[in-house]
């Protein structure tokens, strides 16, 4: 068991783009990388077993117990003398606290910077997202007040011809709601609360929530559950979004009435949970099918083109994947696979 753990772990430190040395409490070196060779020219059995020259910071660490960043490799490494990177040194202690060792790690220039710009932008996506999401829930307010007084205006205007732009100003005004709803659905990807979560408890949420607006539709939903399905680890609040934005997708396919079913499963083949939606609705065309997941794309005459947008994002953010099989006049199957806990 031990020898297989370290050849993994040698494996791993072998495979790594960033250099590796580690000497021991007397200052040997216990630990060269391939990385580390390609950067020095030096070869692993050469090295191993050679003690560093005093002084040295890497030794410096062991003996005055301090770590030091941003360093230039030569000072570790003198034959790295003109190389272009940067190198910290820490200290390596064990279970019970005692140093045993220190290490240098070996970043080289451009690496650095790559991960350096990766993180700027990462942050700066955030902040955007963010600073979006505060600002479409201002305008809401305003919204708010110019909705109250046009419903004001139309009722003075009633029965002249003006009225009508009234009713265009108010359609189109529910219209901007509605983008803004579907927008603050999932305006916050980056914080998602994930916990371990059972995806009957979700569906049965979900079904709880539709069931009103089902009846209303005289729409019948068929809920075929299954038990021992292992548990996800997910936000469950934005997968009862995506089960939500589903339903309401299928019950919009439904005007003329239909029926849906939905089915939970382990599917054991792929060892993903499995939730299968069908609905017996209008189904889709082929341009449909290919922009069914762009920002916007809508065929509804009140639709936003989010919904999909939104399912699809969430569904990626928690590895898992959504398959769409559609027909049209016969239905549309929508399945969704996640990975289990
Ligand atoms: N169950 C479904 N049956 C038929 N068409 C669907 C279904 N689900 C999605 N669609 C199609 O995908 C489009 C995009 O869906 P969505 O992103 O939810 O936006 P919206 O519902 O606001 O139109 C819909 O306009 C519709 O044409
Ligand atoms: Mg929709």
């Amino acid at each position: 068991m031990v020898e297989i753990a370290e050849s993994w772990s040698d494996l791993v430190i072998d495979h790594l783009n960033i250099g590796l040395l580690m000497i021991d409490r007397e200052g040997r070196i216990c630990l060269f990388n391939r990385a580390l060779s390609r950067m020095t020219g030096l070869k692993k059995n050469e090295i191993l077993g050679r003690s560093l020259r005093s002084p040295n910071i890497l030794l410096q660490t062991i003996i005055s117990g301090r770590e030091f960043q941003d360093l230039s490799p030569g000072a570790v490494l003198p034959v790295m003398g003109s190389y272009n990177g940067a190198t910290s040194t820490h200290i390596i202690r064990n279970k019970s606290d005692v140093t045993v060792g220190a290490i240098a790690v070996f970043i080289p220039a451009g690496r650095q910077q790559e991960l350096e710009d990766a993180v700027i932008k990462a942050e700066k996506l955030a902040i955007l997202g963010q600073m979006a999401a505060e600002m479409v829930h201002e305008i809401r307010n305003p919204l708010t007040v110019i909705d109250g007084f046009m419903k004001l205006l139309q009722q003075n205007l009633k029965g002249t011809p003006k009225e009508e732009y009234i009713t265009l100003i108010l359609a189109e005004l529910k219209h901007v709601n509605r983008l803004i709803s579907d927008f603050l659905q999932f305006s916050k990807p980056g914080y998602s609360k994930r916990t371990q979560c059972s995806i009957t408890q979700i569906i049965t949420e979900v079904a709880m929530l539709v069931e009103n607006e089902a009846s209303l539709r005289k729409l019948d939903i068929d809920l075929d559950i299954a038990k021992n399905v292992p548990d996800i680890f997910g936000d469950s609040d934005q997968l009862k979004q995506v089960f939500l934005n589903i339903f309401k997708n299928a019950f919009e396919a439904l005007s003329c009435g239909g029926k849906i079913f939905l089915e939970t499963s382990w599917n054991m083949q792929e060892e993903l949970v499995q939730v299968i939606i069908r609905d017996t609705g209008m189904g889709m065309d082929e341009q449909t099918m290919t922009s069914m997941f762009d920002p916007f794309f809508t065929t509804k005459e009140s639709g936003t083109g989010l919904g999909m947008f939104i399912i699809k994002k969430i569904i990626d953010n928690h590895d898992g994947r959504i398959e769409i099989q559609s027909k049209q006049a016969k239905g549309t199957i929508v399945t969704v696979f996640l990975p289990a806990i």
